[in-house]
């Protein structure tokens, strides 16, 4: 469903948001917003912060100061409690899948469901939401193995599967590409596109890999043919991408494509070659 990202609610605010560790400044004065239906991919080498955002954003971590609202809920500012309610709004596939090893594939992708306060269905209707979530991922045959007996891409998938079995209106995406090869990597990104193509989600997704962000700037998902198609013009519109790059706990670029590919930093500048 093509939607029109530029004009839509806000459902993510940073606003000067600094955290650190001891000597270790993880995010330094980091400002932004994202709106619904946008999709934002976030660069930037190790340690400089981009899993911190991500979890400052699910108010997993609380920052030292800053603000951070969510959609409309300033977060900063509330208790454990109240944030169960924000949480079930934000699916996350964290960086290296981190699905329970001695859980089933099933159990796994149940568990928001299941432990989340937020009752997100009945009990009756668990087993049902988990297949059509497993089946988004082409992984329904997979119920009853454990996350060992998968591929790393299949892992990968099961994640993306346990990050939107509660339809979040915002997902989250820690590295979903990071260590396949490239085919997979692809292949992973076409079902991230596909949640936010048909399901309209807000798509915050971290990379090492540029080619993720191009993918998602200009593909996608054609629910008739059951793949990408590049995008024109509305098309193209609807899924306009934002790219960030980070260094040391800041921002240090926000743009398109086309900006991001012109920079001539020589840090930025590293980030937009595919
Ligand atoms: N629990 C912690 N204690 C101390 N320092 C931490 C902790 N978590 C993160 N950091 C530091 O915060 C900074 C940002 O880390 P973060 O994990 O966000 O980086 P990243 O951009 O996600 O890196 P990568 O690309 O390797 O995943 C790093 O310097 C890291 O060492
Ligand atoms: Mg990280």
């Amino acid at each position: 469903m093509p939607n029109n990202p530029a004009s839509s609610a806000p459902v993510v605010i940073f606003d000067n948001v600094s955290l650190r560790y001891g000597e270790t400044v993880a995010l330094d004065q980091v400002s932004f917003q994202v709106n619904a239906g946008q999709t934002w991919v976030f660069l930037g080498e190790a340690g400089s912060g981009k899993t911190q955002m991500c979890k400052v954003m699910m108010g997993l971590v609380r920052p030292d100061s800053g603000r951070v609202v969510i959609f409309g809920d300033e977060i900063s500012s509330k208790g454990e409690r109240e944030m169960f309610a924000v949480r079930a709004k934000i699916g996350m596939l964290f960086q290296e899948s981190a699905l329970f090893d001695s859980m089933t594939i099933e159990e796994n992708v149940a568990y928001p469901l299941e432990n989340q306060p937020v009752r997100h269905c009945g009990p009756e209707q668990i087993h049902d939401r988990v297949v059509e979530a497993l089946r988004f991922v082409e992984l329904e045959k997979t119920l009853d193995k454990v996350p060992s007996e998968l591929s790393g891409g299949m892992r990968r998938r099961v994640g993306i599967a346990r990050a939107t079995v509660t339809q979040p209106p915002l997902a989250i995406y820690d590295s979903p590409t990071a260590g396949l090869d490239p085919i997979t990597a692809n292949n992973i990104m076409a079902f991230i596109a596909k949640q936010r193509d048909l399901k309209g989600t807000t798509s915050i997704i971290v990379s090492h890999r540029y080619q993720d962000g191009v993918l998602m700037a200009n593909y996608y998902y054609d629910e008739a043919q059951g793949r990408l198609i590049a995008a024109t013009g509305e098309r193209l519109a609807s899924v306009h991408t934002t790219f960030v790059v980070m260094q040391a706990g800041r921002i240090v670029f926000v743009g398109p494509q086309t900006e991001l590919e012109a920079s001539t930093d020589p840090y930025v500048s590293k980030f937009g070659r595919r």
